[in-house]
């Protein structure tokens, strides 16, 4: 008997052909919707596989609704929208989507640096006012990129890419992570610093550690005032892991320069939330990993993973040892 699996959100169609093959598949309808959640708590309750996105909060109350599901496959690599102690307790395997979107987030982190560095989106919206009255010495000046010290909290994979695209610009790269690299460091040509050593050093931070409890605003008011003036912050993990109201703050007096935030700790951000009334923030809707390619490549992944673990073989990419 064919097992059967939901899908928390329209998919494209190859992706549900290839799911369909093999099983009995349920899906929310909605490609721009998430699932509501009693319905989620419906479905779940006797499926053998569930896909979700980073929308979905899968919590041990969804969890114990779940009668006989083995696998849940997030098309996401990181999985703090669920809670893995209580899935392994239960036997359940989780999977994420590692690698696959290591460059094309590395990308977009460093367009959100090279943005903020050099206003991009604040001259765009000044030129588009009609306000550009004459070129001026000192109009729209930001940040220069090349030469500058990049500081990377969080060098996993797409820490290490990052690494590559600074050093094209001849960045001078620190890292901290909570287990010293030495290896990468000599590959790689980049310097260990304690977290308070780079946010003082650093004219560019940028976040790519995932977010758990541990680090809930790992960026807040103290760490904020112990970088540069012309410092610029770019967070391209999760929103979590900055103080808001903080950082708001820090960018409003002028103690940081600017920042550069694909994540926030609500998503979607609310339209008056304070940091969209600044300047010196550039925003974007959580597309890190979102080139077209790579999107189906995740969604490849994650359909795989599901295919191996009903079928009783190992999952590809798991996140736990159930
Ligand atoms: P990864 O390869 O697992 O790298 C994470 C790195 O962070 C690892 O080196 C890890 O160190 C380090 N780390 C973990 N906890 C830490 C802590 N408390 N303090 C300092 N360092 C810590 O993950 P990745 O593939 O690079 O992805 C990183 C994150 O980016 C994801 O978790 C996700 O939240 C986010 N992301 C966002 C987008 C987007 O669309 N904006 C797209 C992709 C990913 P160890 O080596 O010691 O484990
Ligand atoms: C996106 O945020 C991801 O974790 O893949």
């Amino acid at each position: 008997m064919k097992r059967t699996i939901y899908i928390t959100r329209k998919l494209p169609e190859e992706i549900v052909d290839k799911l369909s093959s093999q099983f009995h598949v349920k899906m929310w309808s909605e490609e721009n919707v998430p699932v509501p959640r009693d319905v989620l708590l419906k479905e779940i309750e006797d499926v053998d596989g569930l896909i979700c996105l980073l929308t979905e909060k899968i919590d041990e109350e969804v969890l114990n609704k779940a009668k006989q599901l083995k696998i849940i496959s997030n098309i996401a690599v990181g999985y703090n929208n669920i809670d893995i102690d209580s899935a392994t307790e239960k036997g359940i395997v989780v999977t994420n989507t590692p690698g696959v979107l290591t460059e094309t987030t590395a990308d977009l982190t460093f367009a959100l640096l090279m943005a903020s560095a050099r206003r991009v989106v604040e001259g765009s919206d000044f030129l588009r006012s009609g306000e550009w009255g004459a070129w001026s010495l000192m109009q729209m000046t930001g940040q220069d990129i090349y030469g500058a010290t990049l500081g990377i909290i969080g060098l996993g994979r797409i820490g290490e890419a990052l690494v590559k695209r600074a050093k094209g610009f001849e960045m001078n790269v620190l890292y901290y992570n909570r287990t010293r690299k030495q290896e990468k460091e000599d590959m790689l040509g980049i310097h260990y610093r304690e977290m308070k050593d780079l946010l003082q050093q650093s004219d560019f931070i940028c976040l790519l550690l995932p977010y758990s409890a541990e680090v809930h605003h790992l960026i807040g008011k103290e760490e904020l005032s112990l970088m540069k003036r012309n410092a610029i912050l770019v967070n391209t993990a999760r929103g979590g892991l900055v103080d808001e109201d903080a950082l708001y703050q820090s960018l409003k007096t002028g103690e940081i320069w600017a920042a550069g935030l694909d994540v926030f700790e609500q998503e979607p951000v609310s339209n008056d939330h304070p940091l969209l009334s600044l300047p010196n923030v550039v925003t974007l809707p959580h597309i890190g990993s979102a080139s077209v390619k790579t999107r189906m490549r995740m969604a490849h992944l994650a359909a795989d993973n599901m295919v191996n673990v009903l079928n009783d073989n190992e999952a590809i990419t798991p996140v736990n040892e159930p």
